[in-house]
């Protein structure tokens, strides 16, 4: 049985980070990772069988050996020889540090099984868009997500509506594509940077501690974890060799104007990915307040070298849901 599938998935933030691999080849993490799925934010994937893999995002077809992987342990797994075609558009910047191949593979992985006339538990799911991209795998889940170190598949930890006023502020601050991707830039820190083995050492406890805040629902706590998160992450990936470094001018002009709000009492707790863009966690009864102030701030900021001006498009997300799947043709 075969038929055209949609599926849209939101991306999954990472308030601890994964950065390594125990195993490129399986791309199993090498450190923990605990993650919000957003609503507010989405990638839509469009899957029906063809005669060869092809994958079209945004209008341009992507490079063939990056879905390797993927779409052979698909076959694999549902003991198929399928082919098929995947057109994907996002509702935000791609490949620019906003998570999208979380959305992007978990969307593809649930709709080309739907696609295929199969059906796979959530946890296999997860399993096989892990393939494609490790932060995938948390994708498939809503609410909050746990994906532990050298794990094949994440799980959730808590629903969507176990925090329903937390609020993440994407500042989008660079839309163009990264220089390097996550993949080859892991590999560059495991390789060269002497902190690498100082962060995979310190992944646990940040994790344990976050756990417990996430629990409690303690912003403050939480936010000052997820904060220790990235630095060190990025702290790693700046004494590679060479130095490797994703931020922009507004990037840092936002990591100052969050010191500055919670200097004035309000709960404003940056986190960053591989790329510029500054991720904001706060509660719902600040949001506005806090949007406007990073608004106005990036607005300000100096663009970098080739850089059009960062515009200060501010995205407000919340804890989102699980990915959806509707047949459309039979
Ligand atoms: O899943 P990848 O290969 O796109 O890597 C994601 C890495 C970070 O976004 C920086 C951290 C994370 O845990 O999502």
């Amino acid at each position: 049985m075969s038929r055209t599938v949609l599926c849209r998935a939101h991306p999954s933030l990472a308030l601890i980070k994964y950065w390594g691999k125990s195993d490129s080849r399986r791309n199993l993490p090498a450190t923990p990772s605990l993650a919000v799925t957003l609503a507010g934010v989405h990638t839509e994937t469009r899957v029906r069988p063809a005669t060869v893999d092809c994958v079209v995002l945004d209008g341009a077809e992507q490079p063939r050996e990056r879905y390797a992987p993927f779409f052979e342990a698909l076959r694999r797994r549902l003991r198929t020889d399928l082919r098929f075609h995947a057109e994907s558009r996002n509702s935000f910047p791609t490949a620019a540090g906003l998570a999208s191949s979380s959305s992007g593979f978990a969307a593809l992985a649930a709709a080309c099984v739907r696609a295929a006339g199969g059906q796979l538990a959530a946890q296999e799911l997860s399993a096989l868009a892990r393939i494609g991209s490790a932060s995938a795998a948390r994708s498939l889940f809503g609410g909050f997500t746990l994906l532990p170190a050298g794990a094949r598949a994440a799980r959730q930890l808590f629903p969507e509506q176990h925090w329903p006023e937390l609020r993440v502020l994407v500042a989008v601050v660079g839309a163009q594509a990264k220089p390097l991707s996550s993949r080859q830039a892991m590999e560059a820190t495991r390789r060269s940077s002497p902190f690498y083995r100082a962060w995979l050492a310190s992944a646990g406890s940040l994790l344990a501690e976050a756990i417990e805040a996430l629990q409690r629902r303690d912003l403050e706590r939480m936010g000052g974890l997820a904060r220790l998160s990235y630095s060190r992450m990025h702290a790693a990936l700046l004494a590679s060799e060479p130095p490797l470094l994703y931020w922009l001018p507004a990037t840092v002009t936002l990591v100052r104007e969050c010191a500055e709000l919670r200097r004035r009492g309000l709960g404003a707790w940056e986190t960053i990915d591989a790329g510029p863009q500054v991720k904001v966690l706060c509660l719902a009864a600040e949001a506005a307040q806090i949007a406007a102030a990073l608004q106005e701030a990036v607005g300000a900021a100096k663009p970098a070298c080739g850089e059009q001006p960062a515009g200060g498009r501010i995205l407000e997300c919340r804890p989102g849901p699980a990915p959806e799947v509707r047949v459309e043709e039979e």
